[in-house]
């Protein structure tokens, strides 16, 4: 029998965990891939007593993590964070990135950022040769996101709002989320540039040279891949 997607993310989740130790401080991600790493999380801090202090990356990773026992603190009450485990929605062949499929990359961004080493798990649809068939994540502010949309339209950028039965979905700063229906990124470098430089953007979802680390879910088992 084929080997199911969630079956492919699980797998990456749990050999993740292998590499949190007694003392760590992680940063959590997002995610369904994450969720499983979580899971793998809880039930390890609880059969090996360990000391382990989370720093989520949404409020569904902190309720989650909570849930299940692990300490969690927010970014700005640790001193450093030593690993953060992550999902993302691309990676490319020079493990460039897209995130924010959950609209949660403002958040993940801070923390990883923030962090001594960055590790992602994904199933093994998500590595591609060209970042952009996923749809690139805005989080954008409310006031004048219309104008903003307007702007990326111009641009060529085909922008959507995200909705959800009729309203903006939030992410966890109460702003709004923007997804770019680009196709393909041919210079992710220079869109990031100029995404940087637009007033209204607060984050976008391409994470470039953030990762060290990708353990991809395959049919063949998990593969670790250094960038
Ligand atoms: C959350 O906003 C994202 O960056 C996720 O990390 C990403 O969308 C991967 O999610 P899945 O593991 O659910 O595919």
């Amino acid at each position: 029998m084929p080997t199911s997607q969630d079956q492919l993310k699980k797998m990456a989740g749990e050999r993740a965990v292998e590499f949190i130790h007694n003392n760590m401080v992680v940063g959590l991600g997002t995610g369904s891939t994450v969720k499983f790493m979580v899971d793998a999380l809880g039930k390890k801090v609880k059969d090996e007593g360990l000391t382990i202090v989370g720093v989520p990356t949404s409020e569904r990773t902190r309720l989650q993590a909570n849930r299940l026992g692990i300490t969690t603190k927010g970014v700005d009450e640790v001193d450093h964070i030593d690993l953060t485990v992550d999902g993302a929605d691309q990676i490319d062949k020079r493990f460039q990135g897209i995130k924010g499929g959950g609209g949660a990359h403002l958040w993940e961004k801070i923390v990883a950022i923030n962090s001594d080493k960055n590790m992602w798990i994904v199933d093994e649809s998500k590595m591609t040769d060209q970042l952009g068939s996923f749809p690139l994540p805005l989080e954008v502010i409310p006031y004048g996101s219309k104008q903003l949309f307007k702007r990326l339209s111009n641009k060529g950028l085909n922008p959507k709002f995200r909705m959800k039965d009729g309203q903006h979905v939030l992410t966890d700063s109460k702003n709004y989320i923007i997804d770019l229906y680009l196709h393909q990124i041919d210079d992710p470098e220079k869109l990031a540039s100029e995404l940087d430089h637009m007033t209204g953007i607060v984050e976008h979802g391409l994470f470039l040279n953030i990762v060290n680390t990708v353990i991809v879910g395959y049919e063949s088992g998990p593969k670790i891949l250094h960038a």
